[in-house]
This record gives C-alpha cells, sequence and structure tokens, in this order.
C-alpha cells in the first residue's frame, strides 16, 4: 500500500487490488484511451483529466466507469478493466472514500450536444506523464496514483 499527500493536503492510500480498504469504491477515475491516444475531459475549473465522478443509486462501480466516461467525453467503451483503488482522506474533515481506478479502451466517440459539467472530449498523444504536471492539468492527475497505475497496467501487460 502507497501512502501520500495530494497537492491539497490530503491523504492518499493507494492499493492494487480489490476491497482492500474498509469501506467500497463509490467513485470512479478511468483511465482512458483511444485510437492509441489519451482521452480527457476538460473540467472548467479543474483542468484536464480522465474521466470520472460519483457512483449513482442501483450502479455497479463498472456501470459509473461507463456512464461517465460517455457522460464526460461521448466515449464508448469496448474493453473495461479493474486496475485498483485508492482512498482519499480529506483532511479539513473528517470526510473519505474511496475511487476504483479502471483502464478502458474506447471504441468510438459519439458528438454530443452536452457533456454534463465538463468541455467534453480532449485527445492526447504520446506519454501522458509529459503532460499531466502542467498548469492546464487537473490535481488528480498529478499525484502518484496515474504514473503507479501506468506501471501496474504495463507489469500486467495491458499497456505497452
Ligand atoms: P461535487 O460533489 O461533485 O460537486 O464535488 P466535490 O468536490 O464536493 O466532491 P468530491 O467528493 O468529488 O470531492 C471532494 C474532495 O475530494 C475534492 O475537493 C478533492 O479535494 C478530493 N478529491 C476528489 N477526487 C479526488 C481524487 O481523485 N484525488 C485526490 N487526491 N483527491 C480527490
Amino acid at each position: 500500500m502507497e501512502k501520500f499527500l495530494d497537492q491539497n493536503g490530503n491523504t492518499v492510500s493507494l492499493c492494487f487490488e480489490r476491497d482492500c480498504f474498509n469501506e467500497s469504491a463509490s467513485h470512479v477515475f478511468v483511465i482512458s484511451r483511444f485510437n492509441g491516444e489519451w482521452l480527457l475531459t476538460n473540467h472548467p475549473k479543474r483542468g484536464l483529466e480522465f474521466p470520472g465522478g460519483k457512483q449513482e443509486a442501483g450502479e455497479t462501480i463498472e456501470d459509473a466507469a461507463i456512464r461517465e466516461v460517455y457522460e464526460e467525453t461521448g466515449g464508448i467503451i469496448g474493453f473495461l478493466t479493474y486496475v485498483g483503488e485508492y482512498k482519499v482522506e480529506i483532511t479539513e474533515s473528517d470526510k473519505q472514500f474511496v475511487k476504483a481506478i479502471f483502464f478502458a479502451e474506447i471504441e468510438t466517440i459519439h458528438e454530443k450536444d452536452d457533456y454534463m459539467e465538463t468541455r467534453g472530449p480532449v485527445l492526447i498523444s504520446g506519454n501522458i506523464l509529459d503532460h499531466s504536471q502542467k498548469e492546464s492539468y487537473s490535481f488528480n492527475m498529478k499525484d502518484r496514483v496515474l504514473p503507479l497505475s501506468l506501471e501496474m497496467l504495463k507489469n500486467r501487460g495491458i499497456l505497452l
């Protein structure tokens, strides 16, 4: 288990197995790829980030991943795999939650009129870690979750 502080001073614990924590995942973060490029969404406040959000009532955590990717990018998932999960403990309050990390291969991208609270899809080529520390990127792309998840995907033979 990796434990570190994020940019906001909150404690993040990261684990690459299912059900590591005493609470189940209620949020999702979906590392998404389309045609050899990274598929991100542009959040008006946070900046560029992989699609994600909160699970809704009646959904499985996989359902939430499929829905969030579609809502925020128009992407239709062809292949979805569970990567791991992380717990965020908010320092200023006693709130905490667990986010499931998925990897998705996107089959097609539908053009939509509305991308919910985001500005819609953005495709990035090359090594995402060469970009993710830029100011235009969201805080949740800047901690150790992304590099360690990519490394895990390579170890599992899912990414080259
Ligand atoms: P909405 O309820 O969706 O309007 O947003 P919210 O910011 O109130 O809710 P959310 O539960 O998504 O986030 C609460 C706080 O948790 C954020 O302000 C962040 O500080 C933190 N947080 C959310 N997602 C992540 C994440 O992926 N990584 C890290 N490190 N912190 C996160």
